[in-house]
């Protein structure tokens, strides 16, 4: 037998960091992808500083574009042969000669930590507290993806053949961690890469290109593609010769790669549309901490977020919880990122369509906590809004905004608060609050998302320890989670199907 992709395979959500319990230790010290214990430039104040000041007039990554922009469609075929032409070589190195630059990568990735924050920054929005540990995340694929190569020949009976070629097209949103990863995890696996970044975010991504070339990726096997968003870049992705295509980003993308090529060997991540329950034997202090984050780090554009949060009973009447949330939620000042008092900074673009009618305009029944405020002239600076009244069924309810609004709901029970949870069409991410044990036995049984938290926010998934991806709308093409060990498996062939238990 012969398959291509593994398919959804997990019977459960991927678990669930749960903070009574101790933590289990990943390799290397443990990955490092968290607020707590990431390398923290954000927590040294004269880093933190340099770093702002390089942010406001950055031009890194440009000249990089300028000779990796791509402008007939005949360059496009030619990138694609030098791609596939290197693949042999790439190959040949074997596991340990891939991991052993992937570990340098790593090491690269973490000398560059100032010059990636900058042109996050700059480019991006992203504010120091954020990228910091994205960056982290990034180097954290870097050994991870070294080590899991190294599996790849364990499985029994079965060969692997890494896809003879890989476009990886990721998002804006986390500019370095995922095209990092997608990138990594293909070039373990033994594929060459070209990697289109997304058209916000092309400076990351030259920076980012760089700093594995410097590691020791042959130019030839990771080809960087500034390509513009028509027929140009759908012929990247639709190209016969590509063999696995990683996408990070709306299910409509998905979609519209799928309909440039039906069979289109397409591993992506697509929308979330995610929710908190908080029930009454929470520790609401927490649970109110975690909730802000979730739904206003980076200004809420992140699929992991948290765009709704579900009270239980007795906590929809709880002062002290809405005190808590108002309070933290107040600490989030916006800003440009180069200032140093903000927490999120501007939007990607203009909030418009269906993001300016969330921070805008409210439906029948519902009201304002917090009314979100806008600073700027453009449309992308506003202050985080939260409303409450929130109808299961409505349009909030259902719709996946990518900004800095909050939605409020109530149930009286956890079974109708889990019901309010899965009725929407995407399965990324989930968050419960509550220490009763029935609670969250009763939870973990009913979820049906990929990434599943109890007693976390729902974002910042740390490599290994909690694989990322989602189920229903979330994920298109194969079910893998990035960072997890199966991740692999999905960026080739297999001669057999291989056994897992
Ligand atoms: N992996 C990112 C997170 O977990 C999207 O927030």
């Amino acid at each position: 037998t012969s398959i291509d992709l593994i398919p959804h395979d997990l019977p459960k959500p991927n678990r669930v960091q749960d903070r009574r319990e101790p933590q289990p230790e990943g390799p290397r010290d443990g990955f490092r992808n968290t607020p707590d214990s990431a390398p923290s430039i954000a927590g040294n104040r004269e880093w933190a500083t340099v770093i702002r000041s390089r942010m406001e007039h950055s031009t890194l990554g440009e000249e990089t574009l300028a000779q990796h922009t791509l402008r007939t469609l005949d360059e496009v075929d030619a990138m694609v042969a030098d791609a596939l032409a290197a693949g042999e070589g790439w190959r040949a190195l074997g596991p340990d000669g891939r991991a052993a630059i992937l570990h340098r990568a790593g090491d690269v990735l973490e000398a560059h930590r100032a010059d990636l924050l900058e042109v996050m920054g700059s480019e991006c929005g992203k504010v120091i507290e954020q990228g910091d540990p994205e960056v982290s995340e990034a180097i954290d694929f870097a050994h991870y993806y070294a080590e899991s190569a190294q599996h790849l020949a364990d499985v029994d009976g079965a060969t692997f053949d890494p896809a003879r070629l890989t476009v990886v097209t990721p998002p804006w949103n986390f500019p370095v961690a995922i095209p990092a990863g997608s990138t990594l995890a293909a070039l373990a696996a033994g594929s060459p890469v070209i990697l289109k970044p997304a058209s916000q975010a092309r400076r990351c991504g030259a920076v980012l290109a760089e700093a594995l070339w410097e590691a020791g990726v042959p130019r030839d096997v990771l080809h960087l593609a500034r390509v513009e968003e028509n027929d140009l870049g759908r012929r990247l992705v639709s190209h016969e010769s590509v063999e696995r295509v990683i996408l990070t980003g709306a299910y409509e993308t998905a979609e519209l790669f799928r309909s440039f090529r039906r069979d289109l060997p397409l591993l992506a991540e697509t929308s979330g549309k995610n929710a908190i329950i908080v029930t009454p034997s929470a520790d609401l202090d927490l649970a109110a901490k975690d909730v802000a984050y979730s739904a206003f780090g980076h200004a809420g554009q992140k699929c992991s977020a948290a765009s709704l949060v579900v009270l239980v009973g007795s906590v929809a009447q709880s002062e002290r919880f809405r005190r808590q949330l108002i309070d933290a939620v107040e600490g989030y000042a916006v800003g440009m990122p180069w200032e140093a008092t903000s927490r999120i900074g501007p939007l990607i673009g203009p909030a418009e369509g269906k993001l300016q009618r969330a921070l805008t305009e409210l439906e029948p029944g519902q009201r304002w906590v917090r009314q979100p405020r806008k600073l700027d002239d453009e449309g992308r600076m506003w202050t985080p809004g939260i409303r409450e009244g929130v109808q299961a069924g409505s349009e909030f309810h259902l719709t996946e905004y990518f900004g800095p609004v909050l939605g409020i709901m109530t149930a009286e029970t956890l079974d109708e608060a889990i019901d309010i949870v899965r009725a929407v069409d995407y399965g990324l991410t989930s968050g419960l609050h509550a220490l009763d044990e029935a609670e969250i036995a009763r939870w973990l049984e009913r979820i049906d998302v990929g990434n599943a938290y109890v007693n976390r926010g729902t974002t910042g998934a740390i490599v290994q320890r909690q694989p990322f991806g989602g189920w229903k709308k979330s994920s298109v093409g194969a079910g893998t989670k990035a960072g997890g060990p199966s991740y692999l498996f999905g960026l080739g062939h297999w001669s057999d199907a291989p056994v897992r238990t």
